[in-house]
């Protein structure tokens, strides 16, 4: 049976739900492997523009599977080459929007963190505990996360392995809004589907240039702004966006 699953709240946003509550969500290699499948296809059907993920009303990810490393070797471990699942998350081109209730811990915490926007429910928590393992973070624990929340917090956390609550991580910057957390899920496509109604190429300039550009040197970040802003000029979607302002009416947007 499948523990990941996809369902369409809106015609143009896809909603991948991880449903294995008997290990709190934890992340084996099928779940892995599903959910870079799913994030692939997902991101290359021109029907979705925009992505949730949701672990559920009660834990999102627990971390990854601790069964499947206790007796692991280094070799196995490497030989899993989990970082090309992880990959196919990062790669997509479409924003997605973490929807986050109870545990985003260790790998939950970096799946979270793959997302373009965090909405996480009050009684969420977000840790990264692997050093109480002997082990530390493996898929952006230590880098994804200096960057949301800078040195000091990432340090903490990822030192102590003591997690922060959803109100903590909104102060630190590693999440975008609170909610009750019977609101989590409906807010994330609530916002989804306000961004699946926004001009597609444009959207998928912004997120290109703002999670490339982060790891670029300034001018060069801002030359990569400056390219992706020309080169919107081009579309399709700039002139009827434009003119439909100045028309002062609903533009309607085709994606070209
Ligand atoms: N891996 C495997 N199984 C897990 C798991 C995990 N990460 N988290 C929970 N489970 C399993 C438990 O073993 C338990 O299974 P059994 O019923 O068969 O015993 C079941 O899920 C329920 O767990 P709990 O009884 O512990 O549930 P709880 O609600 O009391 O506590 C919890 C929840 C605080 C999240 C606790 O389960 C926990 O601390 N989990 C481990 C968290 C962790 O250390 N994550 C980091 C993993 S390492 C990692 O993530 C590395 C990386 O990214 C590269």
């Amino acid at each position: 049976m499948s523990e990941v699953l996809v369902e369409y709240p809106l015609p143009e946003v896809g909603l991948i739900r991880i449903h294995r509550p008997e290990a709190r969500n934890a992340l084996n290699q099928a779940v892995r492997e599903q959910l870079a499948a799913h994030f692939t296809t997902l991101g290359n059907d021109p029907q979705v523009r925009c992505l949730v993920l949701t672990g559920g009303e009660k834990f999102f990810v627990a971390g990854a599977d601790i069964r499947a490393m206790a007796e692991a070797g280094a070799i196995d471990i490497l030989l899993r080459q989990s970082h090309r699942l992880w990959q196919a998350l990062a790669a997509c081109p479409k924003p997605v929007i973490a929807a986050v209730n109870g545990y985003a811990w260790g790998g939950g915490c970096e799946l979270a963190m793959h997302a373009d926007i965090i909405v996480a429910g009050e009684s969420a928590s977000f840790s990264q505990p692997e050093v109480k393992l002997g082990i530390m973070p493996g898929a952006g624990g230590t880098q994804r996360l200096t960057r949301a929340v800078g040195k000091f917090q990432a340090m903490k956390m990822v030192l102590t392995g003591q997690p922060v609550s959803a109100r903590e991580a909104l102060a630190m910057g590693l999440a975008s809004e609170v909610v009750a957390d019977a609101q989590v899920l409906p807010r994330a496509v609530e916002l989804a589907g306000q961004i699946a109604a926004l001009p597609p190429l444009a959207v998928m300039q912004i997120k290109e240039v703002l999670l490339a550009g982060q790891d670029a040197p300034l001018e060069t970040a801002l030359l990569l702004e400056r390219k992706a802003f020309q080169l919107l000029f081009a579309s399709q979607d700039q002139k009827e966006g434009m003119q439909a302002f100045l028309d002062k009416r609903k533009p309607v947007f085709k994606g070209r």
